[in-house]
């Protein structure tokens, strides 16, 4: 893999599009060729996918159909975006990745980690995050700001202690590989964020 792989996570209201949009910048003024994009989702495909998964429907998803989901998505993104833009020397930005997996299907739903990594093993092969920005909030404080757009989505619905886990999850992640995993306080004023963001950049090897 020639180009480098840098995901962007957190819970519900964190500010990943702000933030997503102002790490895009950074990178294209550092002169990098740059494919944007997100996760359930990023091809005409993955996407009809995502809609399945958000959509609020009548008849209740089973969490195996949920997981599955999931990971069939992202094994198209990977096979036909993700993978042929590394290859070709391009970096990719993705808005979610394989952590939300550990942390909404592991963290929210308590599925079992082993069959996640079973699946992250047979879908994503050698395609692995290499820096990957945490955006991390109190639950309560997100969760206002989620509530506070459009109409909820079938995961927004969950209940607070659903986004708890979610949130520990992450942050075991975090925990687990710091040198992938930078941990943005995504509290205070936009400017310190996106300080703390280009500070992560720097030392997670990315020179912008
Ligand atoms: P978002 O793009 O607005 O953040 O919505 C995507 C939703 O999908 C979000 O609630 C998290 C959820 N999700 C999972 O549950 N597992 C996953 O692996 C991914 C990528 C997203």
């Amino acid at each position: 893999m020639r180009g480098k792989l840098i995901t962007l996570e957190g819970g519900e209201g964190v500010g990943k599009s702000t933030n997503l949009a102002y790490v895009r910048n950074l990178l294209e003024q550092a002169g990098v060729d740059l494919v944007v994009t997100r996760e359930p989702g990023g091809t005409e495909v993955a996407e009809k996918i995502r809609s399945l998964l958000l959509t609020p429907s009548e008849e209740p998803i089973a969490e195996l159909t949920e997981l599955l989901l999931v990971f069939a998505a992202r094994a198209q993104h990977v096979e036909t975006l993700i993978r042929p833009a590394l290859e070709r020397g391009a970096w990719v930005l993705c808005d979610r990745f394989i952590d939300a997996t550990y942390a909404y299907q592991g963290g929210g739903r308590a599925m079992n980690l082993g069959v996640i990594a079973q699946l992250e093993q047979l879908v994503l092969a050698e395609v692995r995050p290499d820096i990957t920005l945490l955006l991390d909030l109190p639950v309560e404080v997100g969760m206002a700001r989620a509530r506070a757009r459009a109409d909820l989505d079938r995961f927004e619905q969950e209940q607070m202690s659903f986004f708890e886990s979610v949130r520990s999850a992450y942050l075991a992640r975090a925990k687990a590989e710091p040198n992938r995993v930078a941990i943005i306080d995504a509290q205070p004023a936009l400017e310190k964020v996106q300080l703390q963001i280009q500070q992560a950049l720097q030392q997670l090897g990315v020179a912008v």
